[in-house]
């Protein structure tokens, strides 16, 4: 059983999440037995008939070579006339946070039955515990795609099956300053009770 303190802790830890983009996102990233933790959260997500129907793939330093290759490749499939400037925008990205991963979903493996809408949520139940774990470590983190993430030069990069597809990519880092609390729904403007 959980106590209040627990409580009181987990209420303050989702509260004060907030997304860092990776341009505000410096070393340190998390280290290998801090990423081990993390991940350990990711697979703490809800799975229907325990399918697990998403993975992972970090991006390392050594490799964000190649994801701005492919930033850049993915930028001229769609507009062979962009300038040398928007390529190089495009490039730079890739060298942006500490730790960059893709989240990926098995979005039409036939071994489950399980819908493509729950096999997303199960997803981003993960990543949501990743960004979680990621800030009560005290690192910022965030999701991002753009139209590149879904072509041909960033499924090939991250190995993609024809059968899966990239959900974000999660960038985790150190935030180069705090920034105020962002504005948050209350519960009355989503929550509603079915009336017989
Ligand atoms: C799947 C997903 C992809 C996103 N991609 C981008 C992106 O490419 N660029 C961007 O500026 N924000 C992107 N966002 C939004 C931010 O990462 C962030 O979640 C949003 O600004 C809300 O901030 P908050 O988490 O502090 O509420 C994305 C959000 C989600 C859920």
């Amino acid at each position: 059983m959980l106590n209040k303190q627990t409580t009181e802790m987990a209420e303050a830890l989702i509260s004060s999440r907030q997304s860092f983009l990776p341009k505000r996102l410096f070393q340190p990233g998390p280290s290998p037995a801090q990423l081990e933790v993390i991940f350990t959260m990711a697979a703490s997500a809800p799975d229907h008939n325990l399918t697990r129907p998403w993975r992972i793939v970090i991006c390392p330093q050594e490799s964000r070579g190649l994801l701005a290759d492919a930033f850049a490749r993915a930028l001229l499939e769609r507009d062979p006339l962009a300038t040398e400037q928007q390529v190089q925008d495009a490039m730079v990205k890739a060298h942006r946070a500490p730790m960059v991963m893709l989240a990926i979903v098995n979005a039409r493996g036939t071994e489950s039955d399980v819908p493509l809408s729950e096999r997303i949520i199960c997803a981003g139940c993960a990543i949501q515990n990743i960004f979680l774990m990621a800030h009560a470590m005290g690192f910022g983190a965030s999701p991002t795609s753009g139209k590149s993430m879904y072509m041909n030069p960033i499924r090939e990069l991250f190995k993609l099956k024809e059968y899966e597809d990239p959900l974000c990519f999660i960038n985790i880092g150190t935030p180069d300053r705090s920034t105020p609390a962002k504005p948050r729904l209350l519960p009355s403007e989503f929550v509603s009770t079915l009336k017989f």
